[in-house]
């Protein structure tokens, strides 16, 4: 009876802060006074520290930023729309959070085809397969993650994206969660780096020299480096045998069985505000977006997909966003899905 009381009021308290948030942007685009407030507070919050004449141009995007998440949030009501790190950014910097090299993407993508892969695009609906319960929330396989991490300002998130699935298998290797290095998968990486890269590309550099560093090891610097792996340990706990293409949702959900996977998808712009709910594309933005960001699918219910972001905990939901299931390839996230095949190298037991 107390455990339901105090479930309700947290979640009481919980839509209160969504509509506070709601509240906050719409009385700022109406209020000059009220859209300085909340620069003031996201200032604060995200630490930003403005000369003169830059204040003028990250308050101008600030504005528009605002006034664009108030219409997003009027047009779609799924979804809350508020201040993220991202409120204050040019478009040029907002694109550098993506990353997803298209002239790679291209080019793998004809590997791939010519690939013996499964490239099963058959998407007949199984959903009658599955029973009611799933609508609860199934993570794949159970691997549990640490930290959300934050790539930016930089266009790395095809090495974060990488990096997501190898610690999720390393993860199911040794049985706890150990963060490992996009420095050194960007550093090592011909062609990529933090203007951009290739997904594959990076798990293929893993893959030929059997190493990867911790994070901890080997940081996170936002910048292009000389290749340091042998100065580092190899945290890897098994050897990639293969990076798999997967196409097709229900290649997706079965992949998600095993393992989590790493997919590049269409990622509009509109996501910089997203804050909370169940993503579906409603305003219709996704398709003119090519596949411009890495990202790791983590978990599924009969509703959406579950994914983790690299861009902080403060941005989404701590981090992770939901896309719904109901539209298929919804931005083309069972396009383009990234796995490994891998042989165990270490001992370690897999504790409960
Ligand atoms: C994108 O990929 C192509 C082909 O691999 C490469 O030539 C180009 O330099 C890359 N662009 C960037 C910005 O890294």
């Amino acid at each position: 009876m107390k455990a339901i009381l105090i479930i309700l009021l947290l979640l009481i308290s919980l839509s209160a802060a969504y509509a506070a948030e709601d509240d906050q942007v719409s009385l700022a685009v109406k209020d000059p006074k009220a859209m300085l407030r909340l620069f003031g507070d996201f200032q604060k919050t995200y630490s930003r520290h403005y000369s003169r004449s830059e204040r003028r141009l990250r308050l101008q995007n600030f504005n528009s930023f605002v006034k664009n998440a108030d219409e997003l949030n009027r047009m779609d009501e799924d979804v809350q729309y508020g201040i993220t790190f991202s409120a204050d950014l040019t478009a040029a910097e907002a694109n550098r959070l993506r990353g997803i090299n298209q002239t790679a993407l291209f080019q793998d993508t004809a590997e791939s085809a010519t690939s013996d892969d499964d490239d099963d695009d058959d998407d007949e609906d199984e959903d009658a397969d599955e029973d009611e319960d799933t609508a609860d929330l199934k993570i794949a396989n159970d691997v549990r993650y640490g930290p959300i991490k934050d790539q930016s300002p930089c266009g790395s998130c095809w090495a974060f994206a990488g990096v997501g699935l190898l610690e999720g298998h390393a993860y199911l290797t040794t049985g706890h969660y150990v963060a490992l290095s996009e420095q050194e998968v960007i550093d090592c990486t011909e062609g990529s780096g933090t203007n951009g890269g290739s997904l594959p590309a990076g798990l293929r550099q893993v893959r030929d020299q059997n190493h990867l560093a911790t994070e901890a090891d080997y940081p996170y610097q936002r910048n292009d480096g000389w290749c340091n792996a042998r100065q580092h340990s190899n945290a890897l706990p098994f050897r990639i045998t293969a990076v798999n293409y997967i196409k097709g949702d229900n290649n997706l959900f079965s992949a998600l069985q095993d393992a989590p996977v790493a997919v590049a998808m269409s990622f509009p712009s509109a996501l910089n505000g997203y804050k909370s709910g169940v993503w579906s594309d409603r305003v219709g933005q996704c398709a003119g977006t090519p596949l411009n960001h890495g990202v790791v699918v983590v978990a599924y219910s009969f509703q959406y997909w579950k994914v983790r972001n690299s861009w902080g905990s403060n941005w989404g939901e701590q981090g992770y966003i939901r896309f719904s299931r109901r539209v298929n390839n919804l931005c083309r996230i069972s396009d383009s899905v990234k796995t490994i095949s891998l042989q165990k190298t270490s001992t370690v037991e897999v504790e409960e």
